[in-house]
């Protein structure tokens, strides 16, 4: 018997498409976002997403352990790739000066700013329990991941 190909990115990114489709309330699709992410991308322990009111991140929906609830914009891994409006890729979250503990398991993150047109409206964060997890086409899964998310809730003209 053949065993099943493996999912590769651009399948995973075809099915939170299809996954969001239609739908372009943020809350439901981030949660559904994190959801698809967080059980189809192996070695996570938390996958979520942060939006900004005023100057602060505020939790939004995700999987994996309880969180902070609000980050200053500029602290932390979230707040300063908020504030810088780039990705960040933390190898080793211990050596990230200010890096927030949230679940001590955590070794390595990746957060990717979501960029609404013409304004900043959160980030997705990915943290690991291992450390370097996040290479070049993890961060592409996750900035094309957070493109297709920024997609489905802008609505259309
Ligand atoms: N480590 C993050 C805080 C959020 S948790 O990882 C879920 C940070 O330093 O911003």
């Amino acid at each position: 018997m053949e065993s099943a190909p493996l999912e590769t990115d651009q399948d995973l990114l075809a099915e939170l498409r299809a996954l969001l489709a239609g739908e372009s309330d943020p809350i439901a699709n981030a949660a559904n976002t994190a959801a698809l992410l967080f059980n189809r991308v192996g070695r996570l322990n938390w996958v979520g997403f942060y939006f900004l009111q005023g100057e602060t991140l505020v939790l939004g929906p995700f999987q994996g352990q309880p969180a902070c609830t609000r980050i200053p914009l500029g602290r932390g891994v979230c707040g300063t790739a908020a504030a810088a409006g780039e990705t960040i890729v933390v190898p080793d979250v211990h050596e990230f000066p200010g890096h927030i503990v949230c679940d001590t398991a955590s070794l390595s993150e990746i957060v990717v700013p979501l960029a609404l047109p013409g304004r900043l409206s959160g980030v997705l964060d990915v943290d690991s329990p291992e450390r370097s997890r996040f290479g070049p086409a993890e961060r592409a899964l996750f900035e094309a991941a957070a493109d297709i998310y920024v997609e489905a809730c802008t609505p259309r003209a």
